[in-house]
């Protein structure tokens, strides 16, 4: 639809940027924090890993007074289980809790508002050496980890959330660093660890109301627009398949607390229907979230499967359609550019997606991922020049005011990322941030930040609420 005139962005609105914990913190064997499922994983040859990432835990002051520079409203990061209970169950090491205190604090005290991804990729090592989240004891964990955190924290925390992509350490696990190597069926495994997983979110969205009644709480999964190849039927078939298995599955089960008809058939048709013990269901239906968090980077396009291999596409990353026989096949989408790392970009997609979670759902929505990756270069009187960024974010915002406009109910922005950190899988040189942290791949350098032109930018930007994009 066309508007003549723009709404203006709420009041209030949460105008911030992400990070996670294991992408920025380093210090990743330090005051007691135990070892997590990335920690122990393989990377990449040429890529650094997590182990000091940007040393956000020894610069978190330096790195929160930036954020205040830039007058951001809220800043959403994660917290690593693994500080707070070193074998993800236990003992809780006060360390943990110490360096989250502090830092909300500090966040608090500039005025911003924290919002806290209570798990982000990040699963400790000692659980997943006992089967993982195919183990039902993990949920347990998670419960006592999720109480934990609202015991501690939630009298500074108003908004949580409870897993970053879930959908994506599902279908994308392997890229991402999460997937157990050991696995004898994997598919299958990764649906019922799948199931464990929303019932853990649905226990921890019970106990933050029972503990926190004034505190909010949501998922945060990916969640992108699928355009069929075509208009020819078949593909707008393989589209509904995939929304299904990618999308809906995990928010319908968020919000309505059952599983999506469509998901859970293609579960009966490839084998992959999960173990459900009595009042699994009963807990699921039970939990509702407040709002919904979700990541955007990119929309997807998909055709009809020809059942074969040849459905199966690139496989090396989360925001690239895979495909799967007989079910869809990942396609190009030929009206879109690409990133430098072959990721569509779709700002219009991001319009669409917003219209689609909030017609489906009602809820209000939050955005805790978006941006653009690139080699950003230092250049001489510490100036980084990073216009490409600025121009993806500005259409990004753009559009966002346009679903706005059309009635969607925003209340917060979250870039990926507030400060550069390692990617997930492809180092640090691939950059996000609006702050540029001073490290290569390997040479760790001396970690100064420096403020890019993007920064300057959006900081203008929310200054005037919006109003100077
Ligand atoms: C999202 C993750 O999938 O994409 C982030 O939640 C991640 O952790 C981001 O960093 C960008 O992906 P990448 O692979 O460029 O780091």
């Amino acid at each position: 639809m066309k508007h003549n005139k723009l709404k203006p962005f709420p009041a209030n609105f949460f105008w911030g940027g992400s990070t996670s914990a294991y992408q920025i913190e380093g210090a990743w064997n330090e005051d007691g924090k135990g070892p997590s499922v990335i920690d122990m994983a393989k990377y990449p040859e040429g890529t650094a890993d997590f182990k000091v990432a940007s040393d956000h835990y020894h610069h978190y002051k330096e790195d929160i007074a930036l954020l205040a520079e830039m007058g951001f409203k809220a800043y959403r990061f994660s917290i690593a289980w693994t500080r707070i209970y070193p074998n993800g169950s236990g003992e809780v090491n006060q360390k943990g809790i110490d360096f989250y205190n502090n830092l909300i604090n500090e966040i608090v005290s500039h005025g911003i508002e924290p919002i806290v991804t209570m798990y982000h990729f990040d699963l400790p090592y000692a659980l997943q050496q006992k089967g993982g989240w195919s183990n039902r004891e993990t949920i347990d964990a998670f419960e006592i980890y999720a109480q934990t955190l609202f015991e501690n924290f939630g009298d500074r925390v108003n908004y949580w959330l409870t897993i970053n992509e879930q959908n994506m350490m599902i279908l994308h696990g392997d890229a991402i660093g999460t997937v157990d190597p050991n696995l004898e069926n994997p598919k299958k495994e990764l649906y019922q660890q799948n199931h464990h997983m929303l019932v853990a979110q649905a226990k921890a969205m019970n106990l933050c109301h029972q503990l926190i009644p004034n505190a909010k709480i949501g998922p945060a999964p990916n969640i992108v627009s699928i355009y069929p190849a075509s208009s020819k039927p078949e593909d707008i078939m393989a589209a509904y398949n995939y929304s299904a298995i990618r999308n809906w599955l995990y928010l319908d089960m968020a919000v309505f607390g059952r599983y999506n008809t469509t998901a859970w058939n293609y579960f009966e048709e490839k084998g992959y229907v999960p173990t459900i013990l009595d009042f699994d269901m009963e807990v699921l239906a039970s939990a509702k979230p407040d709002f919904i968090a979700f990541n955007y980077y990119t929309s997807q396009t998909v055709a009809a499967s020809e059942g074969d291999g040849s459905d199966i596409g690139h496989t090396g990353d989360q925001h690239i359609t895979v495909g799967e026989p007989g079910v869809y096949k990942g396609a190009n989408n030929p009206n879109l550019k690409k990133n430098e790392f072959g990721w569509e970009i779709d700002p219009v997609g991001f319009r669409n997606t917003l219209r689609e979670i909030y017609d489906r759902y009602n809820l209000p929505l939050i955005i805790t991922e978006n941006g653009l990756g690139a080699f950003d270069k230092l250049e001489e009187g510490e100036i980084v020049n990073d216009p490409y960024r600025i121009e993806f974010l500005r259409k990004h915002i753009e559009q966002m005011q346009l679903a706005i406009t059309d009635g969607v109910e925003v209340f917060g922005f979250c870039p990926w990322s507030a400060i550069d950190l390692i990617s997930t899988h492809q180092g640090c040189s691939k950059r996000y941030g609006f702050i540029f942290v001073n490290r290569d791949e390997f040479d760790l350098k001396d970690l100064r930040r420096i403020r890019k032109q993007s920064f300057y930018w959006y900081k203008e930007l929310i200054a005037t609420n919006g109003e100077k994009i």
